[in-house]
């Protein structure tokens, strides 16, 4: 009975660990180690994770500002105005980074560093591949 208990308990322990470890969830921290390469940027490892951080708030299914929802692939390339895909500078969404008038820029001001501007601009160029 007693080593019952401790079983229990074990199985306890070792499921909240194991929850832990599989929490997934990126933060601003995160996002802010992510240093965007000179050419091949990724999709899934570099685009993704900052949409979702900084973007994702204001641009998802349930309030899609603008009419631009960035919250998955699909939807990121889904209008060809808004990311033209191997074209960076006539992409919406490159304008709209860059504060290019007339496209007003989104509160707060200071949201994406130059590296992440300039790794969407190579991942557009590069044909806005999911990788
Ligand atoms: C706090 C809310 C908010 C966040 C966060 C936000 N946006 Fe927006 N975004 C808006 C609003 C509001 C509009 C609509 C502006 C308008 O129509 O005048 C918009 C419009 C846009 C448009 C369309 C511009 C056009 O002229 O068609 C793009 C592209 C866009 N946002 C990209 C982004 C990207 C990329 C990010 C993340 C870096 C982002 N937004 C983060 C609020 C936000």
């Amino acid at each position: 009975m007693l080593n019952m208990k401790f079983n229990v308990k074990y199985f306890l322990f070792l499921s909240t660990l194991l929850f832990i470890s599989c929490d997934d969830t990126i933060t601003s921290e995160d996002i802010n180690n992510i240093v965007m390469p000179d050419s091949n940027v990724s999709y899934a490892q570099h685009i993704a994770p900052v949409f979702e951080i900084k973007c994702v708030l204001c641009h998802r299914d349930e309030r899609m500002e603008g009419g631009v929802n960035l919250s998955s692939y699909t939807n990121v390339v889904a209008d060809p105005r808004i990311v033209f895909r191997g074209s960076d500078s006539t992409s919406v969404l490159v304008w709209t980074i860059e504060k290019l008038p007339p496209y007003a820029p989104m509160p707060p001001s200071e949201w994406l560093i130059r590296n992440h501007i300039d790794g969407i601009r190579t991942w557009i160029r590069e044909g806005a591949e999911n990788n």
